[in-house]
């Protein structure tokens, strides 16, 4: 198929990768293809604002290492549930219609749309209103289930892991409790894998609701011993039979939940039931800030490439994804709405367990 024009868009929350994402589709279809690569500006909003720029080899030439998004991006921008006014005024509207006509007045010969879960549902309803789209995952969450990894995840697990090293020096030196509450949603991925890497005493994940009893006994354990304790807390995890925290609903997203708040609750009972000094550190948006990783720069590349190639063949509706070691195609309404969460009987937990650190049940 000629490709003489394509959109492309990074959607949802940033995360390390996005650019060289950006780079792997831009490059070859300038080079290869002749294309005209048309950057949508902040999302879907571009899509249904018409913000766009064109492209150029300049852009796209030396950003591999650059975190963020060079087009902007947005979690508010979904078309089909699309805000509309200020302040209180908001209302929710499907413009669903405008991003049609852009796309039609762009001359698009195909979308690429880089983006989670919820970018990927979108695309998926363009791809049925007739958009030639091709989506490539990304999250720092790590919680699609139609790939093996997510670009940006790997970052933002060394970012964690990096703060684990970190906290674990001075909560050694004050014989401190220091609970860290790390990005996820409702996947616990990031927790797991950097407690395991830094070694931390306890992780509580939300795929593993944690009983209160168990988390002090550990502390209480480790405060006769080594003297200090290194929590590692999914911002989704919750206690047995109770709910996870949330922060603030914003319905101008269409997920509204924002979540945020399980760390200080945990290091408020630890202080109050075991009267060990406790303190919290939220990661927050450092762990999806800053350069990505050599595995995510290289997982991006080959997504992006792989998302062009499948384009230029005409392939649509479908989303790039790493199966077993390798980059393939899979069917956009095969690929969305279905998380991917830790499998509690999983080997890494299990190697967690191993080396003594306390899931919380
Ligand atoms: O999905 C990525 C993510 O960073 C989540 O881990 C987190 O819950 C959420 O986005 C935060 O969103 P925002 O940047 O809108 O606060």
């Amino acid at each position: 198929m000629k490709l003489r024009r394509i959109g492309i868009l990074t959607g949802g929350g940033d995360c390390p990768g996005l650019n060289a994402v950006i780079r792997s589709v831009a490059k070859p279809a300038m080079a290869h293809f002749n294309t005209t690569v048309i950057g949508i500006l902040d999302g879907y909003e571009g899509m249904v604002e018409g913000t766009h720029r064109e492209l150029t080899p300049r852009d796209v030439t030396g950003i591999i290492n650059m975190g963020g998004t060079i087009l902007g991006t947005s979690n508010k921008g979904d078309p089909f549930h699309f805000p509309m006014g200020t302040g209180s005024n908001i209302r929710i509207v499907d413009a669903s219609q405008q991003v049609i006509e852009h796309y039609r007045n762009l001359k698009l010969d195909a979308l690429i749309t880089i983006g989670g879960d919820g970018t990927q549902i979108i695309a998926n309803k363009l791809f049925d209103m007739g958009l030639n789209v091709v989506g490539v995952p990304k999250t720092i969450d790590n919680d699609l289930d139609a790939t093996d990894i997510t670009f940006g995840h790997d970052s933002a697990r060394a970012v964690a892991t990096e703060a684990v090293d970190r906290l674990q020096t001075t909560a050694s030196a004050h014989h401190r409790v220091i609970v860290v509450e790390m990005m996820g949603r409702y996947a616990g991925w990031i927790a797991l894998g950097a407690g395991v890497a830094g070694g931390a005493d306890i992780i509580l994940i939300p795929e593993i609701p944690f009983h209160w009893d168990k988390v002090f006994e550990a502390v209480l354990k480790r405060s006769k011993g080594a003297k200090f304790s290194i929590l590692c807390v999914a911002e989704g995890a919750k206690p047995h039979g109770g709910d996870i925290s949330v922060k603030q609903m914003d319905k101008k997203r269409t997920d509204p939940v924002q979540l945020g708040g399980i760390g200080e609750l945990v290091a408020k009972r630890i202080e109050e039931e075991t009267g060990l000094e406790t303190r919290v550190t939220v990661l927050g948006h450092v762990q999806r800030g800053g350069s990505p990783t050599a595995f995510d720069r290289i997982l991006a590349t080959r997504l992006g490439t792989v998302a062009l190639e499948a384009a230029s063949r005409g392939e649509f509706g479908v989303m790039a994804s790493l199966q077993q070691n390798n980059v393939v195609t899979v069917a956009l309404k095969d690929a969305i709405g279905k998380q991917r969460l830790v499998p509690p009987d999983s080997q890494l937990v299990f190697a967690a367990r191993a080396v003594g650190t306390c899931m919380g049940d």
